[in-house]
């Protein structure tokens, strides 16, 4: 067996997804500045090849790549751009190095994942995928009730019971859900005494009641009696006023803990309302399960802040789990182009959205030369190329003994499935596990043990199955 377990493997990402990867704005700001030296193809020619940084002998031993390229170096002939380049401009520049350094990895054939016939190798195992449920448009969150009964939604309204192997009908009576963009009906999960009061959550982009331009992440409670959505309870909805006309960024995950819903709510595309408290965009929120907000939530004493806010300057977190042991909440962002995150979500902490980043715009211009900044979360880990990461889920089966525990990431413009070793406080490493079977929305451990995908295009449900040796 190949000890494929604790490669850091961020390097990965297929010819399919990302592709704006090396394009953009920040393409031309290489050419003008750097190309001249480093190389059309940054392998170098009058300056070192900047696809190997191990190489270099300056950045990342006595100076940092900023400080590097502002000052020069007049003994090596490299030029000093601290006034013509912005700080901003030459972190996206370092951006833009790392993401083609793995194009051309990509295209030398270092893919991580190895993949004989329909058999994956990865994580110390050889396993494949299993098709388990079809017939399926859009999902996006699925969540087990039992061994062979599961929830699922399906992003343009439909909610979806799989049970004995069959899909139901979607469910008659939900609410109606504002589908625009990214919007839609997300969330779903039963509450953790499901089996005693019957309660399942919905969360989904919920259009404002002035004005239907306009909708914001709405969160309601009720039960499935007979195929019929009933006993409807709002648990979650902010003012028409504080709803959003943009299409993207719902976030809308959601976490049971302790008596506690936590959820989260992306920042609608107005990234500076992230670090605003009287907004809830751009944050994580903690409520109680019948929708009260705690007397203790971290800003209820703040005045005008929207007091269920529990983290704020979060992008787009598009998954949150629990760890099965230390209960502490990880969340995953799904950042600016360059800028995915995963986060420990800890009280009443800002994680920096848009002040701090990893990422750069779409568009390959910059968003900010700064990474760190006091008071400001750093992520636990992060991930230049950028993923799309999406779902998370901390393995808890038994089919997989060797990855209890680890942290499963899905991205969906890379199609790619992370496994991440955790420890206390850091991610000791970062495998890509399987590729290219869809753009992967949501991770979860299955009552039976196995780890189920939910995939978009094809849209399916299936589960990595263990091979037998
Ligand atoms: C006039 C030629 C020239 C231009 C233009 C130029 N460089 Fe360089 N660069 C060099 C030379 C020469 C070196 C040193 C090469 C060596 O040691 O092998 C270098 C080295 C580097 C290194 C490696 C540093 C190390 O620690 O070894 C980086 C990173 C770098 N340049 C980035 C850039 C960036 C980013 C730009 C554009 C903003 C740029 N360079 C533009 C000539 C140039």
């Amino acid at each position: 067996m190949r000890a494929l377990s604790f490669l850091f493997l961020t390097l990965c990402l297929p010819a399919w997804g990302q592709n704006r990867i090396g394009t953009g704005a920040v393409e031309a700001l290489y050419r003008q500045h750097c190309m001249s030296c480093h190389g059309e193809n940054l392998t170098g020619g009058l300056g070192a090849s900047l696809l190997d940084p191990s190489a270099w002998e300056v950045v990342g031993k006595r100076s940092g790549f900023i400080e590097y390229v502002q000052a020069g170096d007049s003994e090596t002939g490299m030029p000093s751009f601290g006034e013509s380049l912005s700080v901003p401009e030459i972190r996206s520049l370092q951006i833009y190095i790392d993401e083609m350094r793995q194009k051309s990895d990509r295209a030398a054939g270092l893919s991580t994942v190895v993949k004989a016939g329909e058999i994956y190798s990865a994580g110390g195992y050889r396993f494949r995928l299993e098709p388990v449920i079809t017939g399926l448009t859009l999902p996006w969150s699925i969540n087990f009730l039992s061994s062979t009964q599961a929830l699922i939604t399906e992003r343009q309204g439909q909610l979806r019971f799989w049970s004995e192997g069959q899909l139901s009908q979607p469910i008659a009576g939900t609410p109606e859900v504002a589908t625009r963009g990214q919007g839609g009906l997300l969330e779903v999960a039963a509450h953790p005494n499901y089996s005693e009061n019957g309660w399942i959550y919905l969360g989904y982009s919920a259009a404002a009641a002035s004005d239907s331009n306009y909708s914001m992440t709405k969160i309601v409670r009720g039960r499935v009696v007979d195929q019929r959505w009933q006993d409807e309870e709002v648990i979650f909805e902010v003012p028409a006023e504080l709803h959003r006309s943009s299409g993207v960024h719902f976030g809308t995950r959601f976490v049971f803990q302790d008596g506690y819903l936590y959820f989260s709510i992306g920042d609608r595309g107005a990234q500076d309302q992230a670090q605003d408290l009287t907004r809830p965009n751009g944050k994580i929120h903690r409520i109680h399960d019948d929708g009260r907000v705690p007397r203790d939530n971290p800003f209820v004493e703040t005045a005008d802040a929207y007091p269920s806010i529990w983290t704020y300057g979060n992008r787009n977190a598009q998954g949150l789990d629990a760890h099965p042991e230390t209960g502490v909440i990880f969340e995953s962002e799904h950042g600016p182009r360059g800028g995915d995150e995963i986060n420990r979500i800890q009280r009443g902490r800002n994680y920096g959205w848009p002040v701090i980043t990893y990422g750069m715009n779409y568009n390959g211009k910059p968003i900010t030369g700064q990474t760190a900044a006091p008071g400001m979360e750093q992520p636990l880990h992060y991930w230049t190329p950028s993923i799309a990461v999406c779902g998370i889920d901390f393995y808890e089966g038994d089919q997989f003994p060797a990855w209890k525990h680890n942290l499963f990431a899905g991205g969906l413009a890379s199609q790619e499935l992370h496994r991440l070793v955790i420890t206390e406080n850091s991610v000791v490493s970062d495998e890509v596990i399987l590729q290219g079977e869809g753009r992967v929305r949501d991770v979860a451990t299955g009552p039976d043990g196995y780890l189920y995908l939910v995939l978009n295009g094809p849209d399916r449900v299936v589960r990595l199955v263990p091979i037998q040796e």
